[in-house]
């Protein structure tokens, strides 16, 4: 079955201890997963398991096995990865270092050799509703623009699994719906989702699978109704109880 296969993964940045511990987990193609987990859990560590960064440019020691599709990710490079798994990373500043928006959200598809690029980019800005932006110097947004680009530049690729960290983290309470929205129309569309979310109201809404980062390790794993209804579990984490008023829909 296609998806992103992670098998009894240790990893530990060095001179450091383990931040990712006994993790195993199966994320099949066109789910809609969101991650979980306080401060430190070792959410971000874990989403650069699924496009490469770790083992292949990430300082570190890694164990276990990552499949993409059935392609290990130490066998092919991270430019090979990134046609597959889109990552719009939590600090926007760290992927924004080009002179126009425009430039920005077509710099990876002028490194991986795509065409059509002036429409992808047009395309793309419209569907976070920077429309207009083609032209703005990216380090004169706002950090919610910001994190749009960065997501209009994943969205340019067309890639089939989607990775957020912390999307929401710098939105409003209208834009980050927005932005769910918009995930949900492209998780119907056959994208996978994997979002990083402290926004449990976020993930009970709009999520179908829900993973629980702790100290490293998974503590909880499946439909996001089972996982987020586990209320005793949430407290004992320190993970905010949802608000149950919206049905769960999946
Ligand atoms: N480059 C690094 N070198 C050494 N340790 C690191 C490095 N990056 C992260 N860590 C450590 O790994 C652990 C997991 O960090 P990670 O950033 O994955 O957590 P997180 O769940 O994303 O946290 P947050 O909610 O604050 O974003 C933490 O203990 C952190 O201090
Ligand atoms: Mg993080």
């Amino acid at each position: 079955m296609s998806g992103i296969d992670i098998k009894d993964v240790f990893f530990r940045y060095n001179n450091s201890g383990f931040a990712l511990e006994k993790i195993s987990l199966f994320i099949k193609k066109g789910t809609f997963l969101g991650i979980t987990g306080i401060n430190g859990s070792g959410k971000s560590t874990f989403s650069y398991l699924l496009n490469g960064l770790i083992p292949n440019t990430l300082k570190g020691t890694m164990t276990g096995k990552v499949t993409v599709d059935g392609i290990t990710t130490d066998k092919k490079s991270v430019a090979f990865f990134a046609k597959q798994v889109g990552m719009v990373f939590q600090n926007p500043d760290f992927s924004l270092f080009n002179l126009t928006v425009s430039e920005e959200v077509s710099f990876g598809l002028k490194n991986l050799k795509f065409d059509s690029i002036a429409q992808r980019v047009i395309d793309a800005l419209s569907s976070v509703g920077l429309a207009g932006y083609a032209k703005r110097d990216p380090q004169t947004l706002s950090v919610g623009e910001k994190q749009k680009v960065c997501l209009a530049g994943v969205l340019a690729m067309d890639t089939d699994y989607i990775v957020l960290d912390e999307p929401t983290a710098q939105l409003d309470y209208k834009n980050s719906k927005e932005l769910y929205e918009l995930l949900t129309g492209l998780n119907k569309r056959g994208k996978t989702i994997i979002v990083i979310e402290h926004d449990t109201d976020l993930l009970w809404n709009y999520t179908k699978e829900t993973l629980i980062l702790n100290k490293g390790e998974i503590v909880s794993s499946g439909p996001t109704s089972k996982i987020l209804s586990n209320t005793k579990m949430l407290n004992l984490l320190g993970i905010k109880v949802p608000n149950y008023k919206n049905n769960h829909t999946v």
